[in-house]
């Protein structure tokens, strides 16, 4: 049976992130915040996933949110000074406003039809302060290209066997990704993951359409301007006041 995204993949997620620098990126997120000059400390993060990267911006953002639609994905973390609320970024359940809104790793693909994307970024613009920026990244279709073919792969952790099948339909800008996983008890679960590979372009129309705009976009982990031929970007976007 398939079930939702990151029920069981949480399981395996770390296994499956053991090569990402999480300090890294923790680094770039606060260096995008110190570069845009934010003062304020009300800070989120959108599909937090495991929130590793949160838990090392806590000494600098202490009072941190961290979101996810799967609850089994925010239970990796037990760090206590995390505010958890599992919930879907596209219909976020806040009434105040953030200084700093950020959120990593391919997460906003998986905002996969265009209501969602829709309702997601007229959700940023009412939960953003005057002066506040949300940085987030994407994956663009050089990276699905790229990777599709190593992402078929298979593995053992923690005494579960998984194969993961990655496909990226160019006609449908679909990059889907299967996960079977037998579990300890010897049943056999399946989830499918599918991230929608926007064009480039495609973002800086939807970010306009809600009264927002892009103040940067980086190649992901640098400060130089992206283009369409880019693997990942790295959007910062603020509110345009009137
Ligand atoms: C590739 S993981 C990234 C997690 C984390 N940001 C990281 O860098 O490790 C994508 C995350 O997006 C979450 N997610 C997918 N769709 C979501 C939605 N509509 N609302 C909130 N979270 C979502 C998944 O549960 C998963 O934790």
């Amino acid at each position: 049976m398939a079930e939702k995204p990151y029920s069981y993949v949480s399981k395996i997620y770390n296994y499956l992130m053991r090569s990402v620098n999480y300090q890294e990126w923790a680094d770039y997120v606060y260096s995008i915040y110190d570069f845009m000059n934010i003062r304020g400390s009300s800070v989120l993060e959108l599909a937090s996933g495991n929130s590793k990267l949160s838990v090392l911006l806590l000494k600098r953002f202490p009072g941190i949110i961290v979101t996810d639609l799967s609850y089994e994905m925010l239970k990796l973390s037990n760090s206590s000074g995390l505010k958890k609320v599992c919930c879907n970024m596209a219909e976020l359940p806040f009434k105040n406003k953030f200084s700093f809104i950020y959120s990593t790793f391919d997460s906003i693909n998986y905002l996969d039809n265009e209501e969602s994307i829709n309702k997601f970024f007229k959700n940023i613009f009412h939960i953003l302060n005057d002066e506040a920026c949300f940085t987030f990244d994407v994956s663009l279709e050089k990276n699905s290209i790229k990777h599709e073919k190593r992402l078929n792969r298979k593995g053992k952790v923690d005494g579960l066997k998984f194969i993961q099948n990655s496909k990226y339909d160019r006609t449908t800008k679909i990059h889907q990704n299967k996960f079977k996983i037998k579990l300890e008890d010897g049943s056999i679960v399946e989830e499918i993951h599918r991230q929608k590979i926007y064009d480039f372009e495609y973002y800086f129309n939807i970010i306009e359409q809600h009264n927002l705009y892009v103040v940067h976009c980086f190649n992901s982990f640098t400060y130089d301007d992206a283009n369409s031929e880019s693997e990942r970007a790295q959007f910062v976007v603020k509110k345009r006041l009137h």
